[in-house]
């Protein structure tokens, strides 16, 4: 059993209200439509999937994520909404995923939120998953930026098992056409800036 399948237990109750603004700005940006696909990984326990599927109603919601654990909670949330098929999950590292895992050719947005500083291999992750993404496609990356770490910092990289020193963006910025970075709002929780990165795949 690995961290994330523990954590699972108790990730809902204390992480979700650290995030409630960052994840309307992850939907407001990712310009969703009624039938789009959306893959979001990691998509942890699912509490981008209720914003993800009021933007494209009956349209393919694939969430995955290398968490077992963090995959019940995700497919509870699911079957409470009553989603049925149009939510798809997939246990995966996110640098190993294909198109066979996640049954379509490609999708037309990719979400990535608290996942950049969390994968082992970030670039390779990010590079595998922007593989994935349709040309004209659109990827948004939500994260937590911290030039060095105070005391915070150091809680949160070890709770979430992650790295927020990384400059997290920089692998969309090197490949997205119309990449722009905003600034979204942060507190003392976080240990760092918290960011919103957003870009498209050249068609
Ligand atoms: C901080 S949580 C974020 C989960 C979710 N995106 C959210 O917003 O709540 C980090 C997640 O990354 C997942 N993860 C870590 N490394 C991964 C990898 N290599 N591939 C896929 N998921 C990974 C963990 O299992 C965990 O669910």
């Amino acid at each position: 059993m690995g961290y994330y399948d523990v954590f699972a237990l108790f990730y809902d109750t204390s992480v979700a209200h650290h995030y409630v603004s960052q994840r309307l700005a992850a939907q407001e940006a990712l310009d969703l439509s009624p039938g789009l696909t959306v893959l979001d990984c990691p998509a942890g326990t699912g509490l981008s999937f209720p914003h993800i599927k009021a933007g494209i109603g009956d349209g393919l919601l694939l969430g995955a994520d290398v968490s077992s654990g963090m995959l019940a909670k995700a497919r509870k949330k699911s079957d409470q909404a009553g989603w049925g098929d149009t939510v798809r999950l997939v246990h995966a590292d996110a640098a190993e995923l294909s198109s066979s895992d996640l049954g379509v050719p490609g999708v037309d947005r990719l979400h990535i939120f608290l996942g950049m500083s969390a994968f082992s291999d970030m670039q390779g992750s990010f590079t595998n998953l922007w593989g994935l993404l349709n040309p004209g496609g659109r990827c948004v990356i939500v994260d937590v930026y911290a030039e060095t770490l105070g005391f915070q910092g150091r809680m949160v990289n070890l709770s979430a098992r992650a790295d927020i020193t990384r400059r997290s963006w920089e692998p969309l910025e090197a490949v997205a056409e119309g990449f722009r970075r905003d600034e979204l709002e942060s507190t003392p929780a976080h240990g760092g800036a918290m960011f919103l990165a957003t870009g498209t795949k050249p068609a």
